[in-house]
Parts: structure tokens; C-alpha cells; sequence
């Protein structure tokens, strides 16, 4: 199977095929991913959440991230791999350089940070440097304490216009991908259609290039799931089948319904 890169991801959006992302945390897991054909591997700082048991993603080290992406990395032979940059681990260009070396090093062919505008700065060092970067914005779980809670954002039109302009200016900084994260639908339309580097979302409704899910979430294992999750392991008797099931449904656009879209 050919290496899924950049390029490829770019290609993909540019003809209009839909990506399949989803997260990972190990070498077994990546090796059925892989199998099942999904495009891209982001190794989350959800896994403070879904594997370590915290309520939220905050505790998450770097030393942590780097130990699951080097897992992953050998469990996966052609997906393209992103890993999360956690809390305060990118907190000046300096450090942000310093602990994205180690991911890269560890295997990511990519780095995503959360945040806003202010991450122009830290997008230029790493990119300038070689490290490709993916901007999340919207709801960016490390901020949970600034937001009260984990919430829908960009619901205002003052709002709205601000992460459209977030996300112009992000790509003008050197971003090679967006995630938009639980943002109204007809909003993350309008962004996917007003950059030209890939947009994933996660409870961003249907017309981003492309889709994630946590993998715990989408088979079925968390037992408050947010509004965007599908349980692709309802009807399935194994995980491959599982994830298989969530690509497909990712790339003939059945995935997300309008049951998992906010929709004002
Ligand atoms: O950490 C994570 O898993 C994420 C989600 C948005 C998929 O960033």
C-alpha cells in the first residue's frame, strides 16, 4: 500500500475525496487502522482521557506523546501520522520547536496544536524549521477551563467571523492543515471552502474534507458520547469490520448525519 502523505491528503481535497482520520494510541490498533484503510492517524491527548481516566486532556505529558506516537509509528505501515503537541508543551516558538522534534523523531509526520491567532507565531517557527502543522481551533479541549466546559463554539456571527478569519490567517502562517472542532456546520462549510489545505472535523457537520473520531468513542466504549459520535460497532462483530464500517461511511459522505451536526 502506498504511503499516504501530505500531498496525498492535499490531493484528496482538491478532488473532493473525503478523508478518513481517526485516533490511535498503539501498535495494534494502528496495524487494524492500516488494514482498514484509514487515511490518517492522529495520536490525540484524548488519550488522558480514554486511556489514562482523567476528565480532561491537560495532565497529558510530552514524554507520554512521544512513547505513544513511537507505538504507533511501528504499528502502522502507510498512514499518514499526526500527533498532538499537549498542554503548555508549545507555549513559546522556542519549546514549541524543542518538543516538536521529539514527536517528529518519535514518527509523526505532523503536529497539531490548539489554539487561536496566537499560534501564527508558533506555526511560522515549526514550519520554517520543517515541521509540518495542524492548526485546531474551535473548541480546543487544553482551553476547557477558558470555555466552562466543553461547548459548541462560533455560534455568534461575531464569533463566527472570528474563526473564519482564525483559520485564513492560520493558513497564511504556514498551517498545512485545519481541525475545527464542535463548531456549526454551515460555519465549517464556509471554512473548508475558504482555504485550500485540508479541514478535519469532529462535530463540524458534513462538508469538511475530512472526519475524526476518538476511537473509543466510535466503538461504542464511552458511555456519555457527545452529540457528533456514531457507534460503528453496534451492528459488527470485530473492530476491523468496526473501523472499516466508519471509512466507508466517511467517504460516501453518510457519516456525519444530521443527528451528529449542530445546526442553528
Ligand atoms: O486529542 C484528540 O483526540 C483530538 C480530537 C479532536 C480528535 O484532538
Amino acid at each position: 500500500m502506498k504511503a499516504v502523505t501530505l500531498n496525498t491528503l492535499k490531493t484528496m481535497k482538491q478532488q473532493g475525496q473525503k478523508i478518513a482520520v481517526l485516533t490511535c494510541y498503539d501498535a495494534t490498533f494502528a496495524k487494524v487502522a492500516n488494514q482498514a484503510n484509514v487515511d490518517a492517524l492522529l495520536i490525540g491527548d484524548t488519550l488522558g482521557m480514554v486511556l489514562q481516566g482523567n476528565d480532561s486532556t491537560l495532565p497529558v505529558t510530552i514524554e507520554q506523546m512521544v512513547y505513544h506516537t513511537t507505538c504507533v509509528n511501528k504499528g502502522s505501515d502507510h498512514a499518514f501520522i499526526i500527533a498532538d503537541m499537549p498542554f503548555m508543551s508549545y507555549s513559546s516558538p522556542e519549546l514549541a520547536l524543542k518538543n516538536a522534534a521529539l514527536l517528529m523523531q518519535a514518527g509523526a509526520h505532523m503536529v497539531k496544536i490548539e489554539g487561536d491567532l496566537w499560534l501564527s507565531e508558533i506555526i511560522k517557527q515549526l514550519t520554517q524549521n520543517g515541521v509540518p502543522v495542524c492548526a485546531h481551533i474551535g473548541l480546543t479541549p487544553q482551553a476547557v477551563h477558558v470555555f466552562g466546559g466543553f461547548k459548541v463554539q462560533g455560534k455568534t456571527e461575531e464569533q463566527a467571523n472570528h474563526l473564519l478569519n482564525t483559520a485564513k490567517q492560520l493558513e497564511h502562517a504556514g498551517a498545512a492543515m485545519l481541525l475545527l472542532e464542535c463548531v456549526p456546520s454551515n460555519l465549517a462549510t464556509n471554512i473548508s471552502q475558504s482555504v485550500s489545505i485540508p479541514v478535519i472535523g469532529i462535530g463540524a457537520g458534513a462538508e469538511t474534507d475530512a472526519q475524526v473520531l476518538v476511537l473509543h468513542d466510535m466503538l461504542g466504549l464511552n458511555d456519555k458520547p457527545a452529540k457528533f459520535v456514531r457507534n460503528f460497532m453496534q451492528d459488527k462483530t470485530s473492530i476491523q469490520e468496526a473501523i472499516e464500517s466508519y471509512v466507508s461511511a466517511v467517504k460516501d459522505g453518510s457519516f456525519p448525519a444530521k443527528e451528529h451536526q449542530y445546526i442553528y
